[in-house]
């Protein structure tokens, strides 16, 4: 056996004060973690045979049927940082600040007032699929992140959320089933929110009564579309670009349901001449409100045509007209993507947690061996003298991060 060396490790964690007072800072999140509660959305939509799935896959662990712990790690993760809904301005990840342009009109939750809406007639039951009984983050289809990630906003807000499961028309693209489906949600609810679903918040913690308050939603706005970028194939008849149909915010109204109703029925050429071919021709739905309804609903505040910079594409779409998705994105340019975007929701925030906790404890495992110099295998306790020359000599065999 080797003697015993002549300092003790209980000397190294003697650590300096900064691990102290993060600690503040946690104890004020408990009771926040605690004060959060489990509300359930309903499961009509979903198979009956649907069982709670297994996780992790390769232990056979199975969590027990009316679990609570998900929606309380979702809340204890947003809800102490979520954005006021009338803040005057709100700074994104780049450090851009986006200001309200005016008085708020929405200063409170609207809360279950407001549906976030999926709809699909596919069956969407394959491997990596939504409604597949099983889900692993590798091999996962992008559209199942999508509307994973719609539905942790509804959950983060207390929104009410809803996939319905379409009904084909028989004549008709797959995508046209939105409008009579939208139609539908603003019969119960005030405020629907309809995303494709390669399109998602970037900001979960940013609601979306201030995003209404920043785009101006006012009493007579029917709906709120982002334009498409700048290219050819956007253009309408009449030589204007298109509104895209995979986010839409709509408000209930007698007139919102007239809009509707005039869109679902504009192929059987009643009103709209000619506007059967966008039944099944390219962009079908959205060319039908780009070429017919957005031109017959056209008071000043019916349509709220937003920025494609603010709520259409995603960084890597840049350079199509600049459509960066900074609030929305929509993942036309790679759905491959779309995972990373889910990924992205949850890490901005995780993150700054992780390295929170990290700090706050680091008493307990930062050890702070630089008052001893090495020699062979020892570590010897340096005179002040010494420690005087080592910061002189800082960095010396250590680069930024390297190895
Ligand atoms: C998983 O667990 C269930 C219930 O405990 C058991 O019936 C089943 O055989 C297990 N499956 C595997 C692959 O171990
Ligand atoms: C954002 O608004 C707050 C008040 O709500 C204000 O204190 C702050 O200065 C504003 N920030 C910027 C960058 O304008
Ligand atoms: C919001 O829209 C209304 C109606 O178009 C307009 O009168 C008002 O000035 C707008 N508010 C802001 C802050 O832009």
């Amino acid at each position: 056996m080797s003697a015993a060396p002549n300092y003790s490790y209980s000397s190294l964690a003697n650590m300096g004060p900064q691990g102290r007072w993060r600690r503040v800072l946690f104890i004020a999140l408990i009771p926040t973690l605690c004060a959060f509660v489990y509300y359930a959305y309903g499961s009509s939509y979903l198979p009956s045979t649907f069982k709670p799935s297994q996780y992790p896959y390769q232990h056979n662990v199975s969590l027990p049927a009316d679990d609570v712990s998900m929606s309380t790690v979702i809340k204890a993760l947003y809800g102490p940082i979520l954005h006021p809904v009338d803040a005057a301005n709100f700074t994104d990840e780049d450090g851009d600040t986006h200001h309200l342009p005016g008085e708020p009109r929405f200063k409170e939750r609207l809360g279950k007032r407001v549906l976030v809406l999926d709809i699909d007639s596919r069956p969407l039951t394959g491997d990596g699929q939504l409604m597949n009984q099983e889900l692993k983050w590798k091999g996962m289809r992008p559209l199942s992140a999508g509307m994973l990630s719609h539905y942790m906003y509804a959950m983060i807000h207390g929104y009410d959320y809803k996939f319905i499961r379409a009904p084909d028309y028989t004549d008709r693209w797959g995508t046209w089933v939105k409008v009579p489906m939208m139609k539908e949600a603003l019969k119960t609810h005030d405020y629907i929110v309809f995303m494709d679903s390669d399109v998602m918040f970037h900001y979960p913690h940013l609601p979306l009564e201030w995003l209404l308050n920043y785009w101006n939603m006012t009493q007579d706005t029917l709906a709120m579309m982002s334009i498409d970028p700048d290219e050819p194939q956007n253009y309408d008849a009449k030589g204007n670009r298109y509104l895209n149909t995979g986010f839409v915010i709509a408000q209930q109204s007698k007139r919102t349901q007239e809009m509707y109703k005039a869109w679902a029925e504009c192929p059987s050429e009643n009103r709209y001449t000619g506007c059967s071919r966008w039944k099944l021709d390219w962009a079908h739905e959205q060319a039908a409100f780009g070429n017919y309804i957005r031109y017959d609903f056209d008071r000043p505040d019916d349509i709220r045509v937003l920025p494609c910079v603010e709520a259409n594409g995603a960084p890597e779409a840049v350079n199509r007209g600049g459509c960066k998705g900074i609030f929305v994105r929509h993942f036309w340019v790679d759905k491959g993507l779309l995972s990373k975007g889910l990924a992205d929701s949850v890490m901005q925030y995780f993150l700054p947690r992780l390295h929170q906790l990290y700090h706050q404890t680091a008493s307990e495992h930062i050890v702070d061996a630089k008052g001893y110099r090495l020699k062979g295998a020892e570590l010897i306790e340096m005179t002040p003298e010494e420690q005087e020359q080592l910061k002189k000599d800082q960095g010396k065999n250590q680069k930024d991060e390297g190895f």
